[in-house]
Parts: C-alpha cells; structure tokens; sequence
C-alpha cells in the first residue's frame, strides 16, 4: 500500500511529542522507556508513554496509552494517520503485536515510524499487522 507522506514539520513535531512524553514512562521493571505520538486525520496529537505494574503483564505499551487517551478525550471516531516511537535506549522497537492490533483499529492506513534494525524506518500498519482482526 503507497506510504502518504507527512511533511517535514509534522513528522518532526510528532517525533517531538513522543521524546517529551517518554520522559513521563513508569519503567521501573523492565528500566525501558517507551514514547509514543499519534497524528489523527484532524491534525491533532496525542501522546502516551509505557505504564509498567509490578503484576507485568498489566503492564500498558506507549502506543496504547496514546490511543486510549485520544479516544477518551476525543470519543471513538478518531482516525490515526501516523504513530511515532522512541525509546530513551536508541534501539530498535517497534510496537508489539497487541498495539499494532489497536493501531489497526484506528489506523487501516497508518505509517508508523520507529527505529529499525538498520535506523530509522518507517511502515504501513498492514505491512507490520497482515491480516489484522476486524469484527465483520
Ligand atoms: N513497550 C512499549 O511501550 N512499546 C513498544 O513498542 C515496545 C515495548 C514497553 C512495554 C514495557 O513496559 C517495556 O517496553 C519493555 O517491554
């Protein structure tokens, strides 16, 4: 599926917003810190970080926490056109099968940008989640 691009500014301030908010992660388990940023299709931004719990596995990924909290602010209508993360190690992370699962939701068409094995890189949310789940 062809990429839409963003332009420069916006990818920028994207990327931005999720530095700042990685900042704010509850990371004391696994010391990794997540942020992320999702550009809606009415050009707001939203941004969440990793919440961790001493129970792990009620532990929430970056990216879901910018999701839920655009969708309680913003009611389920939303669009998401872009998603950004960063993490406070430069290492390769992009988001986990669940949150692209709840990108999908959202986002049919997103471009996510994360850092690769090789860099910086960018994908369409189908190329990271083939076949994702809709209820029909
Ligand atoms: N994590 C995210 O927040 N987003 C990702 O894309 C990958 C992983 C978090 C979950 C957990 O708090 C920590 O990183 C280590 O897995």
């Amino acid at each position: 599926m062809p990429q839409k691009t963003l332009s420069t500014g916006v990818a920028a301030k994207l990327l931005r917003s999720a530095k700042k908010v990685m900042k704010n992660a509850h990371a004391p388990y696994s010391s990794f810190r997540v942020g992320a940023a999702i550009l809606l299709s009415n050009g707001k931004i939203f941004s969440g970080c990793n919440v961790e719990n001493a129970s792990y596995g009620m532990s929430n990924c970056a990216e879901r926490t910018a999701i839920f909290s655009a969708v309680a602010r913003l009611g389920p209508k939303i669009e998401i056109r872009a998603v950004s993360v960063v993490n406070d190690r430069g290492v390769p992370c992009s988001p986990c099968g669940a949150c692209r699962q709840v990108i999908y939701e959202f986002g049919p068409d997103a471009t996510i940008f994360f850092q690769g094995a090789a860099g910086p890189k960018q994908a369409h949310i189908t190329e990271l989640l083939p076949e994702g789940f809709r209820l029909q």
